[in-house]
């Protein structure tokens, strides 16, 4: 989209609020396209290919100064299907330019597809890819392949190994779920080691194997963990530590939803052991309460962090995907840690993301007492059909939000009137959140933002806090993003997602939310990114007009924003 920018009148309104202008629109906007396929639904910052279908982050690694994401992709289509390696490349994380396929399914042990696998870097510095392929007997198998130039700094190239495949199904072991390898780690016996998700009965289990050349691999005799819960097959499992502390994390296809486990690594018997006993996999920690899924990490050796991406589906009829030419985006890369406390993992955003913020509004000690509605303003792009600058002076204080980077603290002093907590809840966030929405009123909230609001507020996605006092007089903050009245479209998939924050709130006296709006995704991070929900909504007015953002409380004890600051965000080259 083109944009004009001006600014330099912001002294005269500048206590409060400072903006841009950005005056019109491109006029090329298709009015071809039916509504339900406008393009304002492509996203300015997070990434997505130029065109078609993705899936699963692939391989992610940081080399010669380089970063990689490969990724799951349909070089024909917008729908799954043909699936290839699709590669992007970047020197900040937040800019990404595509340098064709890495893999394709040319081979007898690939040509139904080349699935997902993982880049690690061996000690003489070249990186080895491995991936899972789909034989032309619908067997899945894993293969590796080397750059074709090491010196290439984008390694277009990669040249599959005459030793594929390099692993096959052992007997016994169900060919048919056998899938997304792992990045290797070496253990004291200087052997690598990879794990492949597979399912056993309706378990899921995570099978290691060994190997001294990364060509030749050889199972060991206990999977490092499985489950006889009914998981079933777990996909792109992913384990790494923190001083120690291990974390084992699977996607699960039953739920579509990426769970981890924290706990011990026993080296000598290579068993994962977690420190908590869950019951029931619906239990066990998640990455994100949305819809995120095939979670990858790396380890960004120029910064030394570790940074997660994620596939974020579409919530759109698939003749609609067809009809907008693209289908799948990544979520914004996100550093994991481990919170201070050791109990979960703690992701948020990379601070590089930060450079695309441009014009801030920022407010101070707001009440937001009960029913309170505050409209967070500056300036709002005009329609072309409106003119340009007399209509952008006239719009003032509207702010232009249909991507945004948004930090807000709210502050509550008093929790008398929280309401009573009943602790079946516990088990079914999403649920609370579907019965208990943002118009429910409630004592400590709902509080939050609504964020892609059209002017009527017919359309809003709300991302609210809710407090509750459990039975011994401590309290329980749910967090939801209620995309139920995202859009006036029915046939989308709008849920209301929750989550808990774990979160000292009596202590604290206040509960943070960052949200990254970006068109057609809502990513937020409650309690500094203690709890994550990530949305797809289609609101029907972007087709028209621009977005608003709003803070609300409907509870009936007065909250207040401490702080909150909004920012415009910069387009970023993506594709
Ligand atoms: C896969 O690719 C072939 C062309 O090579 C095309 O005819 C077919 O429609 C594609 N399938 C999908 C699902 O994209
Ligand atoms: C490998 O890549 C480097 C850097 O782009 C280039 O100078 C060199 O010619 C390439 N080598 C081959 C064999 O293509
Ligand atoms: C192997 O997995 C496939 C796909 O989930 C399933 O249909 C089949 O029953 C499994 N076979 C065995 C022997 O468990
Ligand atoms: C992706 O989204 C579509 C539309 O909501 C849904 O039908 C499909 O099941 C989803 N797939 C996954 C893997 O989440
Ligand atoms: C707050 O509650 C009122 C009354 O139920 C409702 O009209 C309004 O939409 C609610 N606000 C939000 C953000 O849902
Ligand atoms: C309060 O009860 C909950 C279970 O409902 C428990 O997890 C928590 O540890 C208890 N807190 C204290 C301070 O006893």
């Amino acid at each position: 989209m083109a944009s004009s920018c001006l600014s330099g009148l912001g002294w005269i309104f500048g206590l409060f609020f400072s903006f841009s202008f950005v005056f019109f629109k491109n006029p090329d906007s298709p009015g071809k396209s039916s509504a339900n396929v406008s393009p304002e639904y492509r996203t300015a910052y997070h990434f997505q290919p130029a065109k078609y279908w993705i899936n699963d982050p692939n391989g992610p690694v940081y080399y010669n100064g380089v970063y990689h994401l490969f990724y799951q992709y349909n070089p024909y289509a917008a729908v799954w299907g043909n699936i290839s390696w699709g590669h992007s490349v970047s020197t900040d994380l937040v800019h990404w330019t595509g340098v064709g396929l890495a893999l394709s399914p040319t081979d007898p042990y690939d040509i139904d597809g080349c699935f997902s696998g993982s880049i690690t870097i061996l000690p003489d510095n070249t990186p080895v890819i491995i991936y899972t392929g789909i034989t032309s007997k619908g067997e899945q198998v894993q293969n590796i392949a080397y750059p074709k130039n090491v010196s290439d700094p984008y390694l277009r190239e990669w040249i599959k190994s005459d030793s594929n495949p390099v692993i096959e199904a052992a007997d016994g072991v169900n060919a048919s779920e056998f899938r997304d390898p792992t990045t290797a780690w070496r253990g004291r016996d200087g052997l690598w080691r990879i794990l492949i998700g597979n399912k056993v009965g309706l378990g899921g289990q995570a099978i290691l194997y060994r190997s001294s050349d990364f060509v030749h691999w050889v199972q060991a005799k206990e999977p490092l963990h499985s489950s006889a819960d009914r998981t079933g097959v777990w996909e792109c499992p992913d384990f790494y530590s923190y001083d120690g502390k291990y974390v084992l994390k699977v996607s699960l296809q039953v739920n579509w939803v990426d769970h981890y486990m924290l706990g011990g690594y026993d080296e000598e018997k290579d068993l994962f052991e977690p420190s908590e006993e869950f019951v029931g996999y619906r239990n066990w920690r998640r990455y994100d309460h949305g819809k995120s899924y095939a979670s990858k990490t790396f380890v960004d050796k120029l910064n030394g962090r570790r940074i997660s991406w994620a596939w974020l589906n579409e919530s759109d009829t698939v003749s609609d995907a067809v009809e907008k030419g693209w289908a799948g985006i990544q979520t914004t890369p996100r550093v994991v840690t481990l919170d201070s406390n050791g109990r979960q993992l703690v992701q948020w955003p990379v601070k590089e993301l930060e450079s695309l913020r441009k014009k801030r509004v920022q407010l101070h000690d707001a009440e937001l007492k009960t029913g309170g509605l505050l409209e967070i303003k500056g300036i709002r792009a005009s329609q072309a059909k409106h003119g340009l600058l007399i209509h952008a002076i006239a719009s003032f204080f509207i702010f232009w939000i249909t991507y945004a980077d948004v930090e807000v603290e709210f502050e509550v002093s008093d929790l008398d009137g929280a309401e009573h907590f009943d602790p079946t809840w516990l088990v079914d966030p999403q649920k609370l959140c579907t019965e208990k929405g943002a118009s429910v009123q409630g004592g400590v909230g709902p509080f939050g933002l609504l964020v892609l609001a059209s002017e009527d507020r017919e359309e809003q996605t709300a991302v609210y806090f809710r407090v509750f006092k459990d039975h011994n007089n401590t309290y329980k903050v749910l967090m939801c993003s209620d995309q139920t009245r995202s859009s006036l479209r029915t046939e989308l998939d709008k849920p209301a997602y929750g989550g808990f924050v774990d979160i000292d709130i009596k202590k604290d006296g206040k509960i943070s939310l960052r949200t990254l709006i970006d068109h057609s995704v809502v990513e937020s991070f409650g309690g500094g990114g203690r709890t994550c929900i990530t949305a797809r909504v289609y609101p029907t007015f972007l087709a028209k007009s621009d977005a608003h953002l709003y803070a609300f409380n409907n509870g009936s004890t007065s909250a207040k924003i401490s702080e909150l600051k909004a920012w415009t965000m910069a387009k970023a080259h993506i594709g």
